[in-house]
């Protein structure tokens, strides 16, 4: 089987999404057979600069963003996306993306119910759509991948023909005489191109959780991301702040991903067009997954913490493209018990100690670690037992003074979490997930195609979702969040305890959940957050009707 055929080409010469959509589902035929059964994800991209030593840097504190105005009680962010310079690996400058030219962007801190204004200023060489991961969002604020900011100067004739895609698709199987025609203008009915920079609406009707915000451009998230459009945003309201949880310096967020850099230091990735431009995705060695080498925390390799001997809540994001961490920590030979009290989508209802926690892409585990037996000069490594070589340490925390910790972790955490049972569930569907002839991601045997729906799910309504997959595939609805119904025929697992948007589902693995649709009507994405399978077609839409 041939890794060469783009996923355009590939468009191009079957004609998915004008003559199979809808018939595929089930048909085994577009399906591949085999697949990796390993537990791996992705393929390592080694850094050509020797490696930064570890536990050097200073944890990093990102800046938290300041609203510009507020008024009518909604407040108003100005972000600009630019190039700057970071220092990422000590002698070097490094080259980035940023929110506001920072890796990772500000912290957005936010409180449910007041809602908020983004603003964004596209200053980069490439359109960009900003997506808030975990918000229940309108779909024309959800930063679908097709709803860009266009910066003023961005080649239109490039534009156009990453446009002719779509157009090949509406002219039919793309044999014919429209084969290769570049389109006069991209067709509206996917596309919506804003110059320049545009608002996004946030509502925030929903309960405190930590989100995040990132890049989510059809067909180049994983580079974009990779150059850094990543950061956190956090939902705080009553219920959490009635808990007497480790707060201010106690509270660390912590935006984990890897990073490859060539030998003058600049981030390396291995895009198919290192333009951007066209085609999306990756060179064919790395169609599994981008891993890199270089474990960063909050932007620094490997960094430090000095810690008090008290409790400590760690806000966690795997913000990796493709890179599934295990994480302990470890001091000396012995391992720190470590207490989850949140998931993606906000609080649990009563605290669980977890032996380690699993992590794939853009899952969020919010935990308290107590450092309080400790003697102070106690190191505590965080160590990642699925990484090998120096990807299986993330950072280190080091108790450095003695303090009284008031702090406390309630039994009960959050009163107002209602369980959701399988009697909820008006319907049951099937999303398979995996690689298909040709070597695209699919979903139900379909490459991407921005102007079909595989679901109609009805607004107000839970659905059972069985996910199915051919290798490890971490599954992210947009807008709906769910609980963890079952996992390959049995209990979940505890880590999959709470609110969701986004579960690995591991090789041959099915992994069924109990989504609610709240919040709006419209088209929102299902898709594996492995960013290189979600750029090489691995998405789908749902319509909420
Ligand atoms: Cu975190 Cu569709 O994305
Ligand atoms: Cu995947």
């Amino acid at each position: 089987m041939s890794r060469t055929v783009n996923r355009r080409q590939f468009l191009t010469a079957a004609g998915i999404g004008a003559v199979a959509a809808g018939t595929v589902t089930g048909c085994d035929s577009l399906f591949t057979p085999k697949g990796p059964v390993s537990g791996a994800t992705g393929t390592v991209m080694s850094s050509a600069v020797e490696l930064p030593p570890r536990f050097d840097a200073e944890l990093p504190k990102v800046p938290v963003l300041e609203p510009v105005r507020s008024a009518g009680g909604v407040d108003h962010y100005e972000v600009t996306q630019r190039a700057a310079d970071a220092q990422i690996l000590p002698g070097f400058t490094t080259q980035i993306w940023g929110y506001n030219g920072i890796f990772p962007g500000p912290t957005i801190e936010a409180r449910s119910g007041r809602q908020i204004e983004v603003t964004i200023h596209n200053e980069l060489p490439v359109p960009t759509s900003t997506h808030l991961h975990g918000g229940v969002n309108p779909h024309d604020s959800d930063g679908y991948p097709t709803d860009l900011i266009v910066p003023d100067g961005y080649d239109k004739r490039v534009d156009a023909a990453m446009l002719s895609m779509h157009a090949r698709q509406a002219a039919g199987t793309g044999n014919g005489p429209q084969q290769g025609r570049v389109p006069q203008k991209p067709d509206p009915q996917v596309w919506s191109l804003h110059p320049d920079s545009r608002t996004y609406r946030y509502p925030l009707e929903q309960r405190a959780a930590p989100l995040w915000y990132h890049d989510h451009r059809m067909d180049f998230s994983g580079p974009q991301l990779w150059r850094g459009l990543v950061g956190s945003a956090f939902v705080r309201d009553e219920e959490e702040d009635f808990l007497d949880l480790a707060a201010g310096d106690k509270e660390l967020s912590l935006l984990i991903c890897d990073r490859s850099f060539d030998a003058d230091g600049q981030l390396q990735y291995p895009s198919k067009d290192p333009q951007l431009h066209d085609p999306g995705g990756v060179k064919s060695a790395y169609m599994d997954g981008v891993l890199g080498d270089v474990l960063l925390v909050n932007g620094a390799p490997w960094p430090v913490k000095r810690v008090a001997n008290t409790k400590y809540r760690l806000r966690l994001l795997n913000a990796s493209n493709a890179r599934v961490y295990q994480l302990t920590f470890r001091a000396g030979n012995r391992e720190l018990p470590i207490t989850q009290i949140g998931s993606d989508g906000g609080l649990l209802v009563a605290p669980q100690r977890l032996p380690s926690i699993p992590m794939s892409p853009a899952e969020r585990f919010d935990v308290v670690v107590d450092f309080s037996a400790l003697p102070v000069g106690t190191e505590v490594v965080v160590a990642n037992s699925v990484g090998s070589g120096p990807a299986g340490q993330v950072m280190k925390f080091v108790v450095d003074r003695a303090e009284t910790d008031t702090t406390t972790i309630p039994d009960r955490l959050c009163r107002s979490y209602r369980r959701l049972d399988r009697k909820d569930a008006v319907g049951v569907r099937t999303f398979d997930f995996r690689l298909s002839t040709g070597d695209i991601w699919t979903v139900n045997g379909e490459p991407f195609d921005p102007r079909e729906s595989l679901a109609t799910p009805k607004l107000g309504t839970v659905e059972l979702w069985r996910f199915t997959s051919d290798f490890n595939h971490p599954v992210h609805t947009h807008l709906a969040h769910f609980q963890v119904h079952s996992r390959d025929g049995g209990k979940p697992n505890r880590h999959d305890a709470g609110w969701k948007d986004t579960v690995n589902v591991t090789p041959y693995g099915v992994v069924e959940v109990l989504v609610e649709f709240t919040g709006f009507r419209g088209k929102y994405l299902v898709h594996c957050h492995n960013l290189e399978h979600e750029d090489m077609a691995m998405m789908a839409n749902f319509t909420v009707v």
